[in-house]
């Protein structure tokens, strides 16, 4: 990049850069970074192109990671999940628009938003379903598992960031394994995405994405084997569980729920209109 030396000048370098490593926004994605390089709201930058930037290097150097495709998020370090402010990075995933639909799911199964429920998470990376969630429900508590303990680590930071920290607990599991109680409600977005799929995703996803929050062994489905019979021992009478899927995987995802003698009450289609998480409940 050559020397820029205005807000406007250095959006259009920075534009240029990223559109030639194929990214699709990538006006709007400089002026973003710019924003955070410069430690200012995006409005400022978008509102005084002819602003000067004295030291433009910070930036340079965001833009040449953004155009190796790591993602916003890495570079800002969070990202907007219903409406909370969530940190992110290379140990989470980066908590999807889609998997609001799942939060969607969840309250919609709750008669009272005042009761005092347990909520438990299972795979709860960012923590970003079970903070959602108990944003709505003031008197409810949870418990996000996870087995990566740098995601339990970012969990914990964000229900602090969010103000919950004293009606969460993070913990390390292997999904339901060593839990025992019993839940009103019970979150899972496990890896869904089948071995042989992963690196046909986009970069930022296939390159920086946590492996271990994508994987979901050769057809896709392997952690359903075993979160579904988790949800049958730890769903309380009365409960539901909201179980997220790939596109594409509602039936398989149906036919491992009804084995394990659940049901499914209800799908939840995501904002393109695919399946995109079923609600089980005990017969
Ligand atoms: C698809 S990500 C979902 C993260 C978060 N709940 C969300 O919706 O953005 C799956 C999560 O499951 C975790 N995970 C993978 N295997 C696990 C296991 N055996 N036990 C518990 N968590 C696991 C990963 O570390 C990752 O955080």
């Amino acid at each position: 990049m050559t020397q820029p030396m205005t807000i406007g000048e250095c959006v259009a370098a920075g534009a240029r850069q990223l559109s030639a490593a194929g990214i699709v926004d990538a006006r709007r994605e400089a002026r973003l970074i710019l924003a955070h390089a410069l430690g200012v709201e995006p409005v400022a930058v978008s509102g005084y192109p002819e602003r000067p930037v004295p030291d433009p290097e910070a930036f340079e150097r965001l833009i040449a990671r953004r155009a190796r495709r790591e993602p916003l998020s890495h570079l800002t370090g969070q990202r907007e999940f219903w409406s909370l402010t969530l940190e992110t990075g290379p140990a989470t995933l980066d908590p999807r628009p889609d998997s609001e639909s799942l939060v969607e799911a969840a309250l919609g199964v709750v008669p009272d938003r005042t009761a005092p429920l347990s909520v438990l998470d299972l795979g709860t990376g960012t923590g970003c379903l079970l903070l959602a969630v108990l944003s709505e429900l003031p008197r409810a508590a949870g418990l996000g598992i996870d087995v990566s303990p740098a995601a339990l680590a970012v969990a914990r930071r964000n229900a602090e960031r969010v103000g919950m920290a004293s009606r969460t607990r993070f913990e390390p599991g292997d999904w339901g394994r060593r839990l025992d109680g019993q839940f009103d409600l019970i979150l899972c977005n496990p890896p869904y995405i089948p071995t042989g799929e992963i690196a046909e995703l986009q970069p930022e996803v296939a390159d920086f994405e946590p492996r271990i929050a994508l994987d979901g062994g050769a057809d896709g489905l392997d952690a359903y084997r075993v979160v579904v019979p988790d949800i049958m021992r730890l769903l309380a009478a009365g409960g539901a569980a909201v179980l997220e899927f790939g596109a594409g995987q509602g039936a398989a995802v149906t036919q491992i729920v009804t084995a394990e003698g659940l049901v499914i009450d209800r799908m939840t289609r995501d904002l393109a209109g695919h399946e995109r998480c079923a609600t089980i409940r005990k017969r």
